[in-house]
């Protein structure tokens, strides 16, 4: 190659890179702010990230595709699992985590250090990244229905969505704490206890390391029907 051509393709290619670099920097400035909804960042979404970063929570999980491979992914965790259940995670994942073949250290996680990463997570959560990652969209879908419109939701992924990120059912969610169709089998509990023990589930099973489930009279009863159903 002539010496001439070697430098044209060298400017060439990199002005048209500068310049396609440029124009995504000024795009991202121009719509981060809505699709971020910079405005909803308040004191604890801030103090929950200084959280994150105290504990590095992302040597082991990603968000937003940065961090660790080793566990979750927690852009959209906030819908993967509710609040009650992160902090339950997070401050005793030794106990959540007891049956499962991973296992998350202890890190004396505070409780106000929990409730402010939930509130950094809300915030993630509803960040607008055409819906990344793709798996976790059937999660959100669920979570924003499961109160307003249970009956839009199929019997499995009402109960997935709810429960999904600790339980299994037909090869769904996570079975870090039983599949359905083995639980269904084996717990004796009617209709009125087994919504019991979703909502308290000390008040039945003192022992129990199930966190309280934070989901209506209504949608407990669908989902003790579900799994009623499988016995
Ligand atoms: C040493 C690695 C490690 C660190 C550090 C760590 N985690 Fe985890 N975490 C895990 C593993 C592994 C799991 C999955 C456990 C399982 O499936 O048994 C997990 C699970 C979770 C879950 C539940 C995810 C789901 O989808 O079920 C949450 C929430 C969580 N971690 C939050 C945190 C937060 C917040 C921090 C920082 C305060 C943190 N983790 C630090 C390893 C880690
Ligand atoms: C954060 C994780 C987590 C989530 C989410 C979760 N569970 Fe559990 N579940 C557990 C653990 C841990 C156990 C084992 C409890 C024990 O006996 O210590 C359990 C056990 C159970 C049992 C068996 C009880 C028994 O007596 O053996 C039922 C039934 C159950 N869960 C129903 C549900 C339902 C319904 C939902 C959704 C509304 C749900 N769980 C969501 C963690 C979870």
């Amino acid at each position: 190659m002539e010496l001439k051509n070697a430098r044209m393709i060298f400017w060439g290619g990199t002005l048209v890179s500068a310049a396609i670099f440029g124009w995504m920097t000024y795009d991202f400035h121009q719509q981060g702010e809505t699709l971020a909804h910079n405005s909803k960042i308040d004191d604890r979404v801030i103090a929950g990230k200084k959280v994150w970063h105290k504990y590095n929570c992302n040597n082991c999980h990603t968000i937003l595709g940065f961090g660790g491979y080793y566990a979750p992914d927690m852009t959209k965790a906030y819908y993967r699992l509710g609040a009650n259940n992160i902090i339950a995670i997070v401050m005793n994942p030794q106990e959540v985590y007891r049956n499962s073949f991973r296992k998350m250290p202890q890190l004396g996680v505070t409780k106000i250090e929990a409730q402010n990463l939930v509130a950094f997570l809300h915030w993630t959560a509803n960040i607008e990244n055409r819906q990344w990652p793709p798996q976790d969209e059937k999660y959100v879908k669920a979570a924003r229905l499961r109160e307003s419109h249970p009956e839009k939701l199929q019997k499995t992924d009402l109960v997935l969505g709810a429960c999904g990120g600790c339980h299994s059912f037909a090869n769904q969610g996570r079975d870090i704490a039983g599949d359905f169709g083995e639980i269904a089998k084996r717990i004796t509990y009617d209709h009125d206890t087994l919504i019991r023990y979703m909502q308290n589930p000390k008040s039945v099973k003192p022992d129990s390391d199930m966190p309280p489930q934070n989901v209506s009279p209504e949608t407990a009863g669908l989902i003790a029907d579900f799994i009623l159903s499988l016995r």
